[in-house]
């Protein structure tokens, strides 16, 4: 799977494009800058616009490639990120050192989803958000009449509100929906369909 990932971002164009995903952006300019971390953040779009914004960036991923392009991106953008090429498996941040974290399209099966949620949010301070945008079960509707729009093809991977729900218990929901959107990023998420987005606080 590594090796996917890496060849995805093995091309001179960002997959996903070099602006911050749209419902990110959105809910970052809500917040006040303090230190965020960018899970399975690819080529660094969100880490570099948080970058700019301000913010202290630390993200993370497996892909090399990724890592080498995001890195790129901060400097052309002249601001600076912390990234580390790691699998979510070995992780080693401060407990309740950040003020908020993003997911954006990070998708796990649901076997480790939990375990992925349960370290990410241990990083979280009290107070703190975790911004989410993923695909919903209701994707692969779309993705079968428009495979342009990408994501994952097993409904194993995909997120639901109910979902998370009983994952966040215990969180204040800012935002938490399923929604209808035309994804525009890059070459590789590009056509309609249907989205969980999350903006939870964390008590
Ligand atoms: C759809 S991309 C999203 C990238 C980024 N969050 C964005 O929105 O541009 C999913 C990312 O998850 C990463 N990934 C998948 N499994 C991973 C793992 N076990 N550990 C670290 N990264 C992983 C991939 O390398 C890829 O960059």
């Amino acid at each position: 799977m590594k090796d996917f990932w890496n060849d995805r971002y093995g091309r001179a164009e960002y997959a996903y494009g070099k602006d911050p995903n749209v419902f990110f952006k959105e809910q970052l300019d809500l917040l006040p800058p303090g230190k965020i971390l960018l899970s399975a953040e690819g080529e660094g779009r969100n880490a570099v616009y948080a970058a700019e914004k301000g913010w202290q960036a630390s993200a993370y991923d497996w892909s090399e490639n990724a890592c080498r392009k995001a890195i790129q991106l901060a400097e052309e953008k002249k601001v600076s990120i912390d990234y580390q090429i790691c699998s979510l498996t070995d992780l080693s941040f401060e407990p309740e050192s950040f003020d908020a974290i993003a997911l954006i399209y990070v998708h796990f099966p649901n076997a480790i989803r939990s375990m992925n949620f349960e370290r990410l949010t241990s990083y979280l301070k009290p107070g703190g958000s975790i911004i989410l945008e993923g695909f919903s079960p209701n994707h692969l509707k779309y993705q079968a009449e428009q495979p342009s729009v990408g994501g994952p093809k097993s409904d194993d991977f995909l997120y639901s509100v109910e979902d998370m729900k009983l994952h966040f218990n215990g969180y204040r929901f800012k935002t938490l929906k399923q929604q209808v959107i035309t994804l525009e990023e890059g070459e590789c998420h590009v056509g309609k369909t249907e989205v969980v987005r999350m903006h939870a606080v964390k008590s």
